[in-house]
Protein backbone atom coordinates (compact mmCIF):
# COMPACT_ATOMS: atom_id res chain seq x y z
CA UNK A 1 0.00 0.00 0.00
CA UNK A 2 1.22 3.25 -0.80
CA UNK A 3 -0.14 6.68 0.59
CA UNK A 4 -1.24 9.89 -0.98
CA UNK A 5 0.21 13.25 -1.36
CA UNK A 6 -0.97 15.91 1.84
CA UNK A 7 0.72 18.84 -0.10
CA UNK A 8 3.75 21.02 0.02
CA UNK A 9 5.71 18.87 3.09
CA UNK A 10 5.01 15.60 0.87
CA UNK A 11 6.40 17.68 -2.34
CA UNK A 12 10.06 18.41 -0.06
CA UNK A 13 9.97 14.70 1.60
CA UNK A 14 10.11 13.84 -2.05
CA UNK A 15 12.86 16.09 -3.15
CA UNK A 16 14.57 14.88 -0.68
CA UNK A 17 14.10 11.08 -1.50
CA UNK A 18 15.21 11.57 -5.02
CA UNK A 19 18.26 13.82 -3.70
CA UNK A 20 19.26 10.93 -2.08
CA UNK A 21 18.45 8.15 -4.61
CA UNK A 22 19.55 10.24 -7.62
CA UNK A 23 22.30 11.80 -5.54
CA UNK A 24 22.12 14.73 -6.89
CA UNK A 25 23.28 18.14 -5.44
CA UNK A 26 19.97 19.96 -4.85
CA UNK A 27 19.13 23.43 -3.43
CA UNK A 28 16.24 22.34 -1.15
CA UNK A 29 16.00 26.16 0.18
CA UNK A 30 16.03 27.67 -3.07
CA UNK A 31 13.50 25.05 -4.58
CA UNK A 32 10.79 26.27 -1.68
CA UNK A 33 11.34 29.95 -1.86
CA UNK A 34 10.81 29.30 -5.78
CA UNK A 35 7.68 27.30 -4.97
CA UNK A 36 6.10 29.45 -2.38
CA UNK A 37 6.44 32.30 -5.38
CA UNK A 38 4.24 30.45 -7.99
CA UNK A 39 0.75 30.66 -8.18
CA UNK A 40 -2.02 27.71 -6.71
CA UNK A 41 -2.21 26.22 -10.39
CA UNK A 42 1.72 25.41 -10.59
CA UNK A 43 2.11 24.86 -6.79
CA UNK A 44 -0.41 21.85 -7.38
CA UNK A 45 1.13 20.93 -10.89
CA UNK A 46 4.44 20.88 -8.96
CA UNK A 47 2.75 18.30 -6.26
CA UNK A 48 0.91 16.57 -8.66
CA UNK A 49 4.10 16.14 -10.90
CA UNK A 50 7.01 15.58 -8.37
CA UNK A 51 4.11 12.19 -7.13
CA UNK A 52 4.06 10.86 -10.36
CA UNK A 53 8.05 11.18 -10.42
CA UNK A 54 8.16 9.77 -7.26
CA UNK A 55 5.77 6.65 -7.69
CA UNK A 56 5.56 5.77 -11.33
CA UNK A 57 7.09 2.41 -10.56
CA UNK A 58 4.10 1.25 -8.25
CA UNK A 59 1.59 1.57 -10.94
CA UNK A 60 0.77 -0.43 -13.36
CA UNK A 61 0.51 2.98 -15.48
CA UNK A 62 0.57 6.34 -13.81
CA UNK A 63 0.34 9.47 -15.93
CA UNK A 64 2.53 12.47 -15.61
CA UNK A 65 0.41 14.78 -13.43
CA UNK A 66 -1.86 12.49 -11.45
CA UNK A 67 -1.84 12.24 -8.03
CA UNK A 68 -4.17 10.68 -4.42
CA UNK A 69 -4.54 13.34 -1.61
CA UNK A 70 -3.93 12.07 1.98
CA UNK A 71 -5.34 10.44 3.66
CA UNK A 72 -6.43 7.62 1.56
CA UNK A 73 -6.15 4.06 0.95
CA UNK A 74 -4.90 2.37 -1.92
CA UNK A 75 -4.44 -1.35 -1.93
CA UNK A 76 -3.06 -3.23 -5.63
CA UNK A 77 -1.77 0.28 -7.50
CA UNK A 78 0.20 -2.26 -9.84
CA UNK A 79 -3.42 -3.58 -11.13
CA UNK A 80 -3.99 0.62 -11.95
CA UNK A 81 -3.28 2.07 -15.22
CA UNK A 82 -4.20 5.52 -14.41
CA UNK A 83 -3.79 8.17 -17.46
CA UNK A 84 -2.89 12.16 -17.60
CA UNK A 85 -3.69 14.27 -14.82
CA UNK A 86 -6.12 11.50 -12.58
CA UNK A 87 -7.11 13.30 -9.18
CA UNK A 88 -8.18 11.90 -6.38
CA UNK A 89 -9.68 14.08 -3.18
CA UNK A 90 -9.07 12.74 0.64
CA UNK A 91 -10.52 9.53 1.91
CA UNK A 92 -11.29 7.76 -0.68
CA UNK A 93 -10.44 3.94 -0.47
CA UNK A 94 -9.36 1.94 -3.98
CA UNK A 95 -8.17 -1.34 -3.68
CA UNK A 96 -8.00 -3.84 -6.46
CA UNK A 97 -8.14 -7.60 -4.88
CA UNK A 98 -6.29 -10.23 -6.63
CA UNK A 99 -7.08 -12.90 -3.58
CA UNK A 100 -10.53 -13.27 -1.44
CA UNK A 101 -10.19 -16.66 0.89
CA UNK A 102 -9.38 -19.07 -1.57
CA UNK A 103 -10.62 -16.89 -4.97
CA UNK A 104 -8.16 -15.49 -7.16
CA UNK A 105 -8.74 -12.87 -9.32
CA UNK A 106 -6.84 -10.46 -12.28
CA UNK A 107 -8.53 -7.10 -11.67
CA UNK A 108 -7.62 -4.04 -13.38
CA UNK A 109 -8.39 -0.39 -13.07
CA UNK A 110 -8.10 1.67 -15.94
CA UNK A 111 -8.72 5.77 -15.70
CA UNK A 112 -8.04 7.70 -18.58
CA UNK A 113 -6.64 11.26 -18.78
CA UNK A 114 -8.21 14.08 -17.22
CA UNK A 115 -10.96 11.68 -14.72
CA UNK A 116 -11.90 13.87 -11.35
CA UNK A 117 -12.90 11.85 -8.23
CA UNK A 118 -14.55 13.66 -5.31
CA UNK A 119 -13.31 13.04 -1.63
CA UNK A 120 -14.48 9.63 -0.11
CA UNK A 121 -15.00 7.79 -3.31
CA UNK A 122 -15.17 3.60 -2.62
CA UNK A 123 -13.67 2.30 -5.71
CA UNK A 124 -13.26 -1.60 -5.82
CA UNK A 125 -12.52 -4.04 -7.82
CA UNK A 126 -11.63 -7.88 -8.38
CA UNK A 127 -12.15 -7.86 -12.68
CA UNK A 128 -12.26 -4.68 -14.01
CA UNK A 129 -13.38 -0.93 -13.62
CA UNK A 130 -13.12 1.32 -16.98
CA UNK A 131 -13.38 5.16 -16.62
CA UNK A 132 -12.85 6.49 -19.83
CA UNK A 133 -11.09 10.26 -20.01
CA UNK A 134 -13.07 13.31 -18.69
CA UNK A 135 -15.32 11.65 -16.46
CA UNK A 136 -16.20 13.39 -13.04
CA UNK A 137 -16.96 11.10 -9.68
CA UNK A 138 -18.60 14.08 -7.06
CA UNK A 139 -18.11 13.43 -3.61
CA UNK A 140 -18.57 10.09 -2.17
CA UNK A 141 -19.33 7.88 -4.54
CA UNK A 142 -18.94 3.93 -4.98
CA UNK A 143 -18.31 2.34 -8.41
CA UNK A 144 -17.89 -1.73 -7.47
CA UNK A 145 -17.68 -4.34 -9.67
CA UNK A 146 -17.65 -6.93 -6.92
CA UNK A 147 -20.76 -8.49 -4.76
CA UNK A 148 -20.77 -11.14 -2.60
CA UNK A 149 -22.22 -14.65 -2.83
CA UNK A 150 -25.52 -15.08 -1.15
CA UNK A 151 -26.69 -18.58 -2.08
CA UNK A 152 -26.23 -20.95 0.75
CA UNK A 153 -28.36 -19.58 3.85
CA UNK A 154 -26.39 -21.80 6.82
CA UNK A 155 -23.04 -19.81 5.80
CA UNK A 156 -22.46 -16.43 6.76
CA UNK A 157 -22.28 -14.20 3.81
CA UNK A 158 -18.77 -12.90 4.54
CA UNK A 159 -17.50 -16.75 3.73
CA UNK A 160 -19.23 -17.28 0.62
CA UNK A 161 -17.20 -15.83 -1.33
CA UNK A 162 -16.91 -13.19 -4.23
CA UNK A 163 -18.43 -12.50 -7.41
CA UNK A 164 -17.63 -10.07 -10.36
CA UNK A 165 -19.16 -8.24 -13.03
CA UNK A 166 -17.10 -5.64 -15.15
CA UNK A 167 -18.16 -1.62 -15.18
CA UNK A 168 -17.49 0.56 -18.19
CA UNK A 169 -17.85 4.62 -17.57
CA UNK A 170 -17.77 6.12 -20.99
CA UNK A 171 -15.95 9.07 -21.31
CA UNK A 172 -17.42 12.69 -20.59
CA UNK A 173 -19.75 11.07 -18.25
CA UNK A 174 -20.68 13.14 -14.59
CA UNK A 175 -21.95 10.85 -11.80
CA UNK A 176 -23.75 13.19 -9.04
CA UNK A 177 -22.71 13.36 -5.31
CA UNK A 178 -23.45 10.32 -3.12
CA UNK A 179 -24.41 7.54 -5.97
CA UNK A 180 -23.86 4.13 -6.21
CA UNK A 181 -22.94 2.14 -9.41
CA UNK A 182 -23.43 -1.55 -9.24
CA UNK A 183 -21.54 -4.30 -10.81
CA UNK A 184 -22.17 -4.90 -14.40
CA UNK A 185 -23.00 -1.44 -15.11
CA UNK A 186 -22.31 0.75 -18.22
CA UNK A 187 -22.82 4.73 -17.55
CA UNK A 188 -23.05 6.31 -21.29
CA UNK A 189 -20.59 8.56 -23.36
CA UNK A 190 -21.51 11.89 -21.78
CA UNK A 191 -24.25 10.71 -19.68
CA UNK A 192 -25.69 12.56 -16.14
CA UNK A 193 -26.42 10.28 -12.67
CA UNK A 194 -28.31 12.65 -10.59
CA UNK A 195 -27.51 13.21 -6.79
CA UNK A 196 -28.22 10.31 -4.77
CA UNK A 197 -28.81 7.28 -7.76
CA UNK A 198 -28.36 3.84 -7.11
CA UNK A 199 -27.66 2.43 -10.58
CA UNK A 200 -28.42 -1.36 -11.57
CA UNK A 201 -28.74 -1.00 -15.04
CA UNK A 202 -27.05 0.37 -17.82
CA UNK A 203 -27.66 3.77 -18.56
CA UNK A 204 -27.39 4.80 -22.32
CA UNK A 205 -25.14 7.64 -24.17
CA UNK A 206 -26.43 10.86 -23.30
CA UNK A 207 -29.15 10.33 -21.02
CA UNK A 208 -29.61 11.99 -17.73
CA UNK A 209 -30.93 9.12 -14.81
CA UNK A 210 -31.90 9.72 -11.29
CA UNK A 211 -33.69 8.06 -8.32
CA UNK A 212 -32.82 4.57 -6.30
CA UNK A 213 -33.31 2.65 -8.55
CA UNK A 214 -32.32 4.93 -11.11
CA UNK A 215 -34.25 5.27 -13.95
CA UNK A 216 -33.81 7.50 -17.33
CA UNK A 217 -35.33 11.30 -16.49
CA UNK A 218 -33.93 12.73 -19.74
CA UNK A 219 -32.32 11.84 -22.90
CA UNK A 220 -29.86 15.18 -23.52
CA UNK A 221 -29.67 15.94 -27.42
CA UNK A 222 -27.83 19.10 -28.92
CA UNK A 223 -31.03 21.29 -29.51
C1 LIG B 1 -30.25 15.07 -12.32
C2 LIG B 1 -29.91 16.55 -12.36
C3 LIG B 1 -28.63 16.75 -13.17
C4 LIG B 1 -31.03 17.37 -12.98
O1 LIG B 1 -31.32 16.94 -14.29
P1 LIG B 1 -32.50 17.61 -15.14
O2 LIG B 1 -32.56 16.91 -16.46
O3 LIG B 1 -32.28 19.09 -15.15
O4 LIG B 1 -33.79 17.20 -14.27
P2 LIG B 1 -34.91 18.11 -13.62
O5 LIG B 1 -34.30 18.98 -12.57
O6 LIG B 1 -35.70 18.77 -14.71
O7 LIG B 1 -35.79 17.02 -12.92
C5 LIG B 1 -36.59 16.09 -13.65
C6 LIG B 1 -37.26 15.17 -12.62
O8 LIG B 1 -36.25 14.35 -11.99
C7 LIG B 1 -36.28 14.54 -10.57
N1 LIG B 1 -34.88 14.57 -10.12
C8 LIG B 1 -33.89 15.43 -10.45
N2 LIG B 1 -32.76 15.10 -9.84
C9 LIG B 1 -33.02 14.00 -9.11
C10 LIG B 1 -32.23 13.20 -8.26
N3 LIG B 1 -30.94 13.46 -8.06
N4 LIG B 1 -32.81 12.13 -7.68
C11 LIG B 1 -34.12 11.85 -7.88
N5 LIG B 1 -34.92 12.57 -8.69
C12 LIG B 1 -34.37 13.65 -9.29
C13 LIG B 1 -36.93 15.91 -10.37
O9 LIG B 1 -37.52 15.99 -9.08
C14 LIG B 1 -37.93 15.91 -11.48
O10 LIG B 1 -39.05 15.11 -11.09
P3 LIG B 1 -40.59 15.53 -11.47
O11 LIG B 1 -40.62 15.51 -12.99
O12 LIG B 1 -41.39 14.47 -10.83
O13 LIG B 1 -40.77 16.89 -10.91
C15 LIG B 1 -29.70 17.14 -10.94
O14 LIG B 1 -30.93 17.09 -10.21
C16 LIG B 1 -28.62 16.43 -10.13
O15 LIG B 1 -28.88 15.44 -9.42
N6 LIG B 1 -27.39 16.97 -10.25
C17 LIG B 1 -26.22 16.43 -9.57
C18 LIG B 1 -25.69 17.48 -8.56
C19 LIG B 1 -24.39 17.04 -7.97
O16 LIG B 1 -24.12 15.88 -7.72
N7 LIG B 1 -23.53 18.03 -7.74
C20 LIG B 1 -22.20 17.77 -7.23
C21 LIG B 1 -21.31 18.86 -7.72
S1 LIG B 1 -19.64 18.48 -7.41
Amino acid sequence: MITGMAGWEDVMTCLQKIKERKQLSMNLAKIKKFFKKNRYEKRLAIVRNTYTFVHHHEFGQIGKGSYFWNPIFLSGTRYMYLGKKVGFWQHARIEAIDEWEEQHFSPKLTIGDHVNIGQNCHITLAESIVIEKDVVCSARVTITDISHITDNVNIAVLNQGLMTKPVKICEGAFIGINSVILPGVTVGKHAIVGAGSIVTKDVPDYATVAGVPARVIRIRNDL
